[in-house]
């Protein structure tokens, strides 16, 4: 959550970081704001809103070649101009952005405030900017933040800039990422690699416990306790188109119409049809190993949860080993039995999201068997994981997940293979379902071809204020994910259902205002799904059915078909319709549908 970037260098600074903080919006839209030294000060623009206000408030470009900027997502301290990021000292010395929580921030602002500072806003941060200032001396300015976070609790991420050294910026990290971009003569921080990559792709991630000085044409990086690290810088091998919209009126758009080819490089080189498995280089799971897992339990969050709802479904169809899914907020706070023969995937679009991590490292500090099924590399989650599989999904910034969901399921997918092949699923049985992945990607780009289709039918009912999704099985976390899209992107309120408890209580609900979503993929309880919209229907609700197999006529009023295929994948392949069902929705509704209100791409607060 939260953006930063920072710049060192020969060009003008303030246009750098306002086309950085574009790229990061997706992270936090509550506000937005940029430090740079002028004639011995430090000059501070922010303000609330959007990057876009606070490039109309800028005199560009200004001479400054140094500077740090922020984009806001609000944890302390509403979102209004005060509270926005860079925070200043009371001298106006240092200024500082920080992404993540700083825990004991009311005992240091407390602190503070009975030492006589005058605090100029609601916020964790301003207390940072407060100590280091107090910690300057006559050493250099790594010093001064090192002993400023010996008495910081929580995480950070963070950029100080002090205006007697205009030339160089401090950047240390402990649990939110910070990126430093290599270029020539001229060094980049950043949150997020989105912020660097179209100039440079020469990067070093630091790791937690890091701090760095960063100047135009070089960089040191160190310890907390001043011990020096070594940091070569590693090369990232995306192409800064990949952060760009390539023609789509907005990523959502473009992320969903990428997933045939998202889910090719998951399933590239990973497909064994000799012996019908997979290969899941990652894992480090050797076939005894394999065998030793009694049960897999799927942590995620939002849509990763839903996205291991279906792994679980897979893993107990193909593998017959018990599974199910959890929230990882929830598990890393109920006191979880751990159990040794246990396989626990940790789900994380992001690799950041605090929840899922914590559940992690509860994990780990229990002796737990944990893999990462996570999109970005070197994430916070895939390091702590060790070991997984990296979903390959590209770059997703629109906040509403769809491609990284759907190599997820296809992840799982190929999980469950495995897990199965080394138990009961028969050669045959396994040859199925390596077609059916191989088929997956055609699949999905026919779903993806009923777009006018399914833009008619939101145009139809996009003026409902309510809709349920329903599905039985594996169509139910379907459900679940499709009723998530549509309340992020549209603000419409979804209930997703289990579809047979529709009955004992919730079809009092039902009338011609309320439409269904009925999920309906090609299982042995089709008719059942047909008994509820028929349930539905009765009672003048309108049905909309999604579903790979042929309905009875005049069983829904709309229909939306998507190709027949292996039946066990149907739950990968029937998630494309609701996507788009929601991104209609919103588009109908007139919704900013890449920054949906309130929320920001990576949950990295509690
Ligand atoms: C997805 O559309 C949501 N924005 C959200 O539920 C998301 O899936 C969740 O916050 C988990 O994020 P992660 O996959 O990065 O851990």
């Amino acid at each position: 959550m939260c953006g930063i970037v920072g710049y060192v260098g020969a060009r003008p600074a303030v246009p750098v970081l306002v086309e950085g903080l574009h790229r990061l919006e997706y992270r936090g839209y509550d506000s937005a704001g940029v430090a740079v030294p002028r004639r011995g000060r430090i000059a501070v623009t922010k303000v609330a809103g959007r990057v876009r206000d606070l490039r109309d408030r800028l005199d560009l470009p200004g001479a400054a070649t140094t500077g740090i900027g922020h984009t806001r997502w609000a944890t302390h301290g509403e979102p209004n101009d005060r509270n926005a990021h860079p925070h200043l000292d009371a001298s106006g010395r240092v200024a500082v952005v920080h992404n993540g929580i700083i825990e004991n921030a009311e005992q240091l602002r407390a602190r503070l405030s009975a030492d006589g500072v005058a605090l100029a806003s609601d916020t964790d941060t301003e207390a940072l900017a407060h100590l280091i200032a107090a910690s300057l001396g006559d050493g250099p300015l790594e010093d001064a933040v090192r002993t400023a976070l010996r008495h910081v609790e929580g995480t950070y991420g963070l950029v100080v800039l002090d205006r007697i050294r205009p030339d160089e910026l401090v950047v240390a990290r402990n649990g939110s990422p910070i990126v430093l971009g290599v270029g020539e003569g001229e060094m980049f921080v950043a949150s997020d690699v989105a912020a660097l990559v179209h100039h440079t792709q020469r990067v070093v991630f630091l790791d937690d416990g890091e701090v760095a000085t960063v100047k135009a044409g070089e960089y040191r990086t160190s310890t907390l306790d001043a011990t020096t690290t070594t940091r070569t810088p590693t090369t990232v091998d995306l192409e800064s188109g990949s952060y760009g919209l390539d023609g789509h009126p907005d990523f959502m758009r473009k992320e969903m119409a990428e997933q045939p080819e998202a889910v090719r490089r998951a399933l590239r080189g990973r497909l064994d049809t000799r012996f019908a498995t997979a290969h899941l280089g990652g894992l480090d799971l050797d076939p005894v190993a394999l065998r030793s897992v009694r049960r897999v339990k799927f942590l995620g969050c939002g849509s990763a949860y839903y996205a291991g709802q279906i792994g679980a479904g897979l893993v107990e169809s193909l593998a017959r080993v018990p599974a199910d899914a959890e929230p990882a907020s929830e598990f890393r706070y109920r006191n979880p039995v751990v159990d040794p023969d246990t396989l626990y995937v940790a789900v994380s679009q992001s690799g950041e999201t605090l929840d899922t991590l914590a559940a992690v490292q509860e994990l780990r500090r229990k002796g737990g068997r944990v893999m990462g099924a996570v999109n970005v590399v070197g994430s916070a989650i895939a390091r702590e994981c060790g070991s997984g599989v990296f979903l390959h999904a590209g770059p997703e910034i629109s906040v509403a997940s769809t491609k990284a969901v759907t190599t997820m399921g296809v992840s799982f997918a190929m999980l469950a293979l495995l897990l199965g092949r080394v138990r009961d699923l028969s050669a045959a049985a396994g040859a199925r379902v390596v077609a059916g992945l191989q088929a997956l990607p055609e699949r999905i780009e026919a779903a993806l071809a009923l777009d006018d289709e399914i833009a008619g039918i939101a145009s139809r009912y996009a003026s409902a204020r309510h809709m349920f999704f329903l599905g039985r099985v594996s169509g139910w976390p379907v459900a679940r994910e499709g009723a998530q899209k549509l309340k992020e992107v549209s603000y419409v309120h979804a209930e997703a259902y289990q579809a047979a408890e529709l009955k004992h209580g919730p079809i009092a609900l039902i009338d011609k205002d309320m439409p269904s979503v009925v999920i309906v993929p090609d299982d042995d309880i089709v008719v059942k799904n047909v008994s509820t919209m028929e349930q539905i229907r009765a009672r003048g609700g309108p049905v909309i059915a999604v579903t790979t197999v042929d309905l009875p006529a005049g069983v829904a009023d709309e229909v939306v078909r998507v190709p027949r295929g292996e039946a066990v994948l149907d739950p990968l392949v029937l998630g494309i319709p609701l996507q788009l069902l929601a991104y209609h929705t919103a588009a109908a509704l007139g919704r900013d549908i890449d920054k949906p209100r309130n929320l920001a791409k990576s949950v990295t607060v509690e």
